[in-house]
């Protein structure tokens, strides 16, 4: 990389802050939109098992039901996206049988080849479940996909907040998460800050590199 490239990136993630102040006549074009998805699809995952949902809430009315139980967050209805994320519950033997089909036919290698791998995930996964683990496993994943969002995001200069102020039950009611098997674990709103969002200015607190950047 070059120089010019790093400062490029550090400089983009300097610019993020979680925007509280959103201007509602701004909106992410459809091509910003595509990537910003894309983001989420493409992100990494356990085994690449993808044990998420990502619901872009487009409804308004939806949106207005959904700020209550978020603390009352103007970022709900104001940002121009809002995408909840939600893990599966609870991942199972059928998932596994799922995920090697999907390998399987994309690249074109037979279902047998694939058994010792099937058994390892199942073995895994059983492991998981035994210590009532799983949702928390699928949780972790759920935020990664939140940060290569982020990131891309700030990469693309749309405006961020991640939000973890917000009722999961309550919106698992309000999206009809609840018979689907994913529960609402974050959400995040994305657009263009407000000419007039105070947090835009604050200065980044973060500990010196010194304190969080051991070796080994
Ligand atoms: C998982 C997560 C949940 C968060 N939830 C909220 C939230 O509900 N409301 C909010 O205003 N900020 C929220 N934040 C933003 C953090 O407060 C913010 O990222 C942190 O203070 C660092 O500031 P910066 O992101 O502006 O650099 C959340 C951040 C993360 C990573």
């Amino acid at each position: 990389m070059t120089a010019s490239t790093n400062a490029t990136i550090e400089q983009q993630l300097s610019w993020r802050y979680a925007t509280k102040r959103f201007d509602p006549s701004k909106k992410i074009s459809k091509e910003d939109w595509h990537t910003l998805e894309e983001s989420l699809r493409l992100a990494p995952s356990s085994f690449g098992l993808q044990p998420w949902r990502f619901i872009n809430v487009k409804t308004p009315d939806i949106r207005e039901k959904l700020r209550p139980n978020s603390w009352n967050q103007p970022q709900i209805v104001e940002a121009s996206h809002l995408v909840v994320i939600a893990a599966k519950k609870e991942v199972t033997h059928s998932d596994v049988e799922n995920y090697l089909s999907l390998i399987s036919s994309v690249r074109g290698v037979p279902t047998s080849a694939l058994q010792d791998y099937g058994n390892m995930m199942k073995g895994f996964l059983d492991n998981l479940a035994s210590q009532g683990a799983c949702e928390a496993w699928s949780t972790r994943q759920a935020y990664l996909a939140l940060g290569m969002l982020l990131s891309t995001a700030a990469a693309l200069k749309v405006d961020t907040c991640p939000l973890e102020g917000i009722n999961p039950v309550s919106y698992d009611e309000i999206l009809n998460l609840n018979q689907s098997g994913y529960s609402t674990k974050v959400a995040c709103a994305l657009g263009y800050r407000s000419a007039d969002d105070a947090a835009a200015s604050y200065t980044k607190v973060r500990y010196p590199r010194a304190d969080v950047m051991l070796e080994a």
